[in-house]
């Protein structure tokens, strides 16, 4: 079966990692986990956008040569990445000889075969967004707004693309692939976009930009930085690679296409859903070899959007501090629907997730169950033959998770599959509540069912470690170590069965799994 290929988009790296880019490396992460868990052989790409305007700009202003600069701030991407448990096969980086000469042998086949071709316009040019403004971009006012930053009139030669050529055929291929953009009522922007289409212009004269890959057939230009970074997702899939002599790479014709490029609303139209299989179609690749766009939502502060200018960025780091790595991994996983905005509210991950449902769901279910094993019967689960309804009722709450959950999370509702586990973390808390076994393990009549209970619950703790397992990856693995449980080679999310923990298995200590979080202020 073809592996799972997933990415994300790559970077900027004229600043540092802020929550939206972790948030999606996360979403990525649990979604490959996820797949590998199914069964599924997966490879994923994620990496750093190193060329640019932006770059060659924060770069100067620092006084440091853009390749240390991207250097820096790469080195803090994947810091964050490693410390927030995201593990990828491959960082791709753009300033990667390899990555290079992809690029410019794509460049070249274009070129080749007459999609671009080289004129002079003279316009409207905006630094920030390194793109040329047309009379669309003006505010009311006449003028174009401060989105744009610095505008500037320029008139010089570039390199353009035939993309208007291109623009029936992609308008047809998204009417007839409604899978093409998750969640579907995106495509409806593209659509939109696409009236009116002109050619694109993939170059910048060296003199303005010096930071980027020379054009192979004219090295008077760079080529442009949407043009080089969505070539990344081939070129690091193994694109070409005979051809230009990368070693190493993965097979292409076994990878591609990707299953989903992870990408945020903002960078839909026109780059991933224009641009990239625009180029990819006059590249020659097939329908069937268009990768499939999945597109998240922006996290917001109280509606607004995150920006540096407002100062109300919220770092990764600082939050992970908090809540440590798998509450934060979880609060996003659990507080997005996949493909909508949504509200940071560090309170809320605080009170409502952390402690109202980790703490106070999870952490508290796994301790009951490995607490009143050791306390009542030395941490040995025995056989019983005894059953009630409330028994039955957990095992078949336990036993429909699974199916549900996969279904979820295969349609990246992450949240929705994280609430089809988290059925099994309620019920078990009210099935202790419902049986009190702290009451019959007083009565030595009881320890047939007192027996059975316990068993019950080790099993519900473990279903839940395995199926929460890509979104709190080291939480789950130690649910895991102290049910002395371990998921045996190969095991799958199909292979739940119940009967994890046999009779007689020896559970370990317990250990608080989600200590309480001690805010500034609280009496001690
Ligand atoms: N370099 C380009 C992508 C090139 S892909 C061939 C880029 N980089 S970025 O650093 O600005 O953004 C990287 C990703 O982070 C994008 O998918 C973007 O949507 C996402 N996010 C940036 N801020 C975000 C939020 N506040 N919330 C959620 N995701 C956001 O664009």
């Amino acid at each position: 079966m073809k592996p799972y290929y997933l990415t994300t988009a790559i970077d900027y790296t004229n600043a540092p990692p802020h929550i939206g880019h972790a948030y999606e490396k996360i979403l990525a992460d649990v979604m490959v986990r996820f797949q590998r868990l199914a069964g599924r052989e997966a490879y994923f790409l994620t990496g750093a956008d190193q060329h640019g305007q932006k770059v060659q700009k924060s770069a100067e202003k620092e006084g440091v040569s853009p390749a240390q600069f991207v250097d820096d701030i790469t080195a803090k991407f994947i810091a964050m990445w490693d410390r927030l448990n995201v593990r990828y096969d491959h960082y791709a980086q753009t300033v990667d000889p390899k990555h290079k000469k992809v690029v410019q042998a794509m460049l070249q086949k274009l070129h080749d075969c007459g999609q671009l071709y080289k004129q002079s316009y003279g316009g409207f040019y905006s630094v920030r967004q390194e793109q040329f403004l047309t009379d669309k971009e003006r505010g009311p006012d006449g003028n174009f707004g401060e989105e744009w930053g610095e505008v500037v009139e320029l008139q010089e030669e570039n390199w353009y693309f035939r993309l208007s050529e291109h623009v029936e055929w992609l308008r047809g291929y998204i009417k007839s692939h409604p899978d093409f953009i998750f969640p579907a009522f995106r495509a409806n922007d593209v659509l939109n976009a696409l009236e009116g289409g002109q050619d694109l212009c993939i170059s910048r004269p060296v003199e303005r930009l010096s930071w980027g890959i020379p054009l192979p057939f004219d090295e008077r230009f760079v080529n442009y930085v949407w043009f080089d970074a969505l070539t990344n997702y081939i070129s690091f899939a193994g694109y070409l690679a005979d051809e230009v002599g990368n070693e190493g790479m993965p097979d292409f014709a076994k990878l591609w296409p990707a299953d989903a490029h992870v990408i945020g609303k903002d960078i839909l139209v026109p780059a991933h859903a224009i641009y990239w299989p625009i180029m990819l179609h006059a590249l020659g690749f097939s329908d069937e070899q268009i990768p499939r766009l999945i597109v998240h939502g922006w996290w917001n502060i109280k509606g607004a959007k995150m920006s540096k200018s407002v100062g109300n960025v919220v770092g990764p780091a600082e939050l992970a501090d908090l809540v440590t790595v798998d509450g934060l991994r979880f609060y996003l996983m659990r507080s997005m629907a996949t493909g909508y905005d949504a509200d940071l509210s560090v309170d809320r991950m605080i009170i409502d997730v952390y402690t109202g449902e980790l703490l106070k769901g999870l952490g508290n279910l796994l301790n009951r169950a490995v607490n009143m094993a050791q306390k009542y019967r030395s941490g040995l689960l025995a056989a019983s033959s005894y059953d009630d309804d409330l028994n039955k009722a957990l095992r078949q709450t336990v036993a429909e998770a699974p199916a549900r959950y996969s279904e979820k999370m295969n349609a990246w509702a992450i949240h929705e599959g994280i609430a089809e586990a988290w059925k099994i973390v309620d019920h078990g808390n009210k099935f202790v509540e419902d049986t009190a076994p702290f009451k019959l393990a007083k009565d030595p009549e009881q320890a047939a069912r007192l027996d059975s209970i316990l068993a019950h619950l080790a099993e519900a703790v473990a279903h839940v470690s395995v199926l929460l397992s890509p979104i709190m990856p080291d939480a789950c693995a130690e649910i895991r170590r102290q049910l002395n449980w371990q998921m045996p080679d190969g095991f799958t999310v199909n292979d739940l069965k119940w009967g994890l923990l046999p009779a007689g298995h020896q559970l370990n200590e317990p250990k608080i799994l989600f200590p309480r979080i001690e805010l500034e202020g609280d009496k001690k």
